[in-house]
């Protein structure tokens, strides 16, 4: 029964089962469900969302969801939280050190800390911004996000997610995506376990349109992959945690939650290898915006203004002429989060490690360091360029991401990257063009 298979495609239908025949045949909801099963729809978007948008499944449970204790405020999670801070935030850039994994034991809901964010899960628009780091499995426990979908990337070790629709593991360099509502646990793979979790309370996330690149590119639909039915036929006495309207639950229940024996539909979890996407850049001249890198979406009211993007800097090949090949300097009006999975990550010569992070907020200056610049500037062009071994990431967003009080107090906040710029000197000869 435990089955790590995968169903592949992005936002398709699915149907899968875990026993022959649990999938109702021609209706939703029948009087009756095979074996004893009941049907239970689960929304991700508004009944009457477009087709091409709209997100529900349908689930035939052992139990409904509705089978549990009510809930009552959960104290012991303190570090993950939607407190973003208020009032003017700092307009330097900014940069923190890897956070190191905890020496207590330490779950992963429990492990989550605050980075970064804006919006609420009120509004249904804006993110999180989370650092994980945990050392051990979610114990007896399970836990749901009323809030938002949660976009997991791994930094270091491997993760099960055990979710209502089935089965994901993910390693570094690989994503997942667990839609609202959608009840879980983690698991540890490894001894310890770090990475980022975007909480998006916007809209879903989704491939981006490719216009003039065509009908192949970037992150290919095929590449995802959702898992198959799987269920756990489990009495006892769990923990569930929920997160509502930026605070934390608990409730008891006396059976597993992740008891669907059949699933159809669109609103379910997946994962994606960053290592298959397909990278498009320039072969003439200049670095195209990043943009170009866009994994997922999450679209706002406003056309062609994403409430947050993720975007990648993988492994590929430079080739532009008469052109300085890494990033430019710039300076925009939305914002960047940006970690590293593996790696080096090309407008940085140092400072910017694995498992660290960047902020460079709306129409904040940034940029190649110092070091960077002045390779880049004498390199021989007439050969392309290879950078191997590497995964950045950034979550981009319209409005201010405020880092929150926790990450600016932070001891791995470095106080000196204002220096990646200090040695930029004056070339500048008004006599030689
Ligand atoms: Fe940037």
């Amino acid at each position: 029964m435990s089955t790590l298979h995968y169903q592949t495609g992005f936002g398709n239908h699915l149907a899968t089962e875990a026993l022959p025949g649990a999938l109702p045949v021609g209706r939703n909801s029948p009087q009756v469900c095979p074996y004893g099963l009941y049907a239970e729809q689960l929304s991700g978007t508004a009944f009457t969302a477009p087709r091409a948008d709209n997100r529900r499944s349908w689930l035939y449970r052992i139990r409904p969801a509705a089978a549990q204790q009510p809930f009552e405020p959960c104290e012991d999670i303190t570090d993950w939280n939607n407190a973003f801070g208020d009032g003017p935030v700092t307009p330097n850039q900014l940069r923190w050190d890897p956070q190191p994994v905890p020496t207590q034991p330490t779950d992963f809901i429990h492990g989550i800390r605050t980075w970064a964010g804006h919006g609420s899960p009120d509004e249904h628009a804006g993110v999180s911004i989370n650092l994980y780091a945990a050392n051990r499995s979610m114990q007896d426990s399970y836990f749901y996000n009323a809030d938002g979908e949660m976009l997991i990337v791994p930094q270091e070790g491997r993760l099960r997610l055990a979710t209502e629709l089935g089965l994901i593991d993910i390693e570094p360099c690989e994503i997942a995506v667990i839609p609202r509502g959608v009840r879980f646990r983690v698991l540890l793979l490894d001894s310890s376990a770090r990475g980022y979790l975007l909480e998006n309370f916007g809209a879903p996330l989704r491939l981006p349109e490719l216009g003039p690149i065509g009908s192949n590119g970037l992150a290919n639909a095929r590449d995802f992959q959702t898992p198959v039915a799987w269920y756990e036929d489990i009495d006892g006495d769990f923990t569930l945690y929920a997160k509502f309207t930026g605070g934390f639950w608990l409730a008891r229940i006396d059976h597993s939650p992740l008891d669907v024996v059949a699933w159809h539909g669109t609103h379910a979890p997946y994962k994606y290898d960053l290592r298959r996407f397909n990278t498009i850049g320039s072969v003439s001249y200049d670095h195209p915006d990043p943009c170009i890198y866009t994994v997922l979406t999450s679209p706002s009211d406003t056309p062609g203004t994403a409430n947050v993007d993720l975007a990648i800097f993988p492994p590929r090949v430079l080739a532009a002429e008469n052109t300085f090949r890494p990033p430019w300097f710039h300076r925009n009006v939305a914002s960047e989060f940006m970690g590293l999975i593996q790696g080096v990550y090309d407008a940085k010569a140092e400072g910017f490690s694995p498992g660290g992070a960047s902020l460079h907020n709306c129409m904040m200056p940034h940029g190649p360091d110092t070091e960077t610049f002045e390779k880049a500037s004498k390199a021989d062009i007439s050969q392309a360029q290879y950078i191997r071994n590497t995964m950045a990431f950034m979550f981009e967003t319209r409005r201010v991401i405020r880092p929150s009080p926790m990450a600016l107090a932070s001891s791995t906040l470095q106080s000196n990257y204002h220096q990646a710029w200090q040695g930029l000197k004056k070339h500048f000869n008004p006599a030689k063009a």
